[in-house]
């Protein structure tokens, strides 16, 4: 138990579930919604020293306990959802931002380069944090550099790409690093093409994504030279439930959440798919997942 945290900008036992895309999850101790960087370092200058804070994006690759979060739940509005197009091409963005709505900023600016982000439900500051990816682009191929606070000093620092360690779906950031923003490099584009490419992967995504349901997109990492939705598929899982959960029957490496469905069902149905993968192909599959708050056991499976 740690001090308390008094602040106009701070709520208390605030539930958290509407805030992420599987809509599970008990309450945050704490929550604040600050609009720009005075906010934040506010916020944090109020909480006791010893108090866990975890920033939240588009919440679309997080699963919150059941039993909530004891700490500070920092939510980014504001400037924070801003995207702006340069004349030279560079495009900034606040963490907050979704990627898909940064695609779309960019291409009625008459920009190409950031379309594969519409296949991607996470926001901005994740992207950075995991190198997130898809139809053949991650993240270190179009970000020139990115804006990190490191909480427990206060610091401030535009990182360039090639310092922040992205490798497949990871960097160099830790829980104390906090993305505030960042910046794209894109190149030219003729409106049409871009168009078009961009009507090819939203078609691509409903044929292949569960789109509209409660998901938290890719649950695992892909495994070096193969594919965790083909391995989870292969061993026959889509479909497979726990509670009120259940392996995608559109891609295998998607879980839809139904209504009623608890943080607890996703949990064991993730430990569930893994062993069974383990068990038909030796390999164990890496949570993409990030699980928050306490649940049964160290991992899941
Ligand atoms: N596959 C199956 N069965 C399935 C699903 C997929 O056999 O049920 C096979 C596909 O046929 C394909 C391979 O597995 O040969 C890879 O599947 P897919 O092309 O759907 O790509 P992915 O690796 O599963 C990645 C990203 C997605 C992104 C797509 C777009 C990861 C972990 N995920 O998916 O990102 O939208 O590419 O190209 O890299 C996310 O990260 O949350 C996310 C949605």
């Amino acid at each position: 138990m740690t001090g308390r945290l008094d602040s106009p900008l701070v709520r208390h036992d605030v539930p958290l579930a509407a805030f992420t895309t599987f809509k599970v999850g008990g309450p945050a101790r704490y929550l604040a919604e600050v609009s720009d960087e005075e906010q934040l370092l506010a916020v944090l200058d109020a909480a006791p020293a010893d108090l866990p804070v975890l920033v939240l994006g588009r919440g679309s690759n997080v699963v919150v306990s059941d039993e909530g979060y004891d700490g500070l739940i920092v939510r980014l509005r504001g400037t924070f959802l801003e995207v702006e197009v340069g004349g030279d091409g560079i495009v900034r963005a606040g963490a907050g931002v979704a990627l898909p709505r940064l695609a779309r900023a960019a291409a009625a600016a008459g920009r190409g380069g950031l379309e594969f982000y519409l296949g991607i439900p996470g926001s901005v500051g994740g992207a950075v944090r995991m190198n997130a990816g898809g139809h053949g682009r991650d993240t270190a191929a179009v970000l020139r550099d990115a804006r990190i606070m490191t909480v427990p000093a206060r610091d401030v620092r535009t990182v360039p790409v090639e310092a922040l360690g992205l490798g497949y779906r990871s960097s160099a950031l830790t829980d104390d690093d906090v993305v505030l923003g960042a910046r794209f490099v894109t190149v030219p584009a003729d409106p049409a093409t871009l168009e078009s490419r961009s009507r090819e992967i939203a078609r691509w995504r409903r044929e292949h994504q569960p789109g509209g349901t409660r998901n938290a997109g890719s649950v695992f990492k892909n495994p070096p030279g193969t594919s965790a939705g083909r391995l989870i598929d292969e061993a026959g899982l889509k479909g497979l439930r726990r509670g009120g959960a259940m392996v995608s029957t559109l891609h295998a490496n998607f879980l839809v959440a139904e209504e009623g469905a608890t943080a607890r069902d996703i949990w064991e149905l993730v430990g569930e798919v893994r062993r069974r993968v383990e068990a038909a192909t030796g390999i164990r599959l890496e949570p993409e997942l990030r699980f928050v708050g306490r649940f049964e056991g160290e991992e899941p499976g």
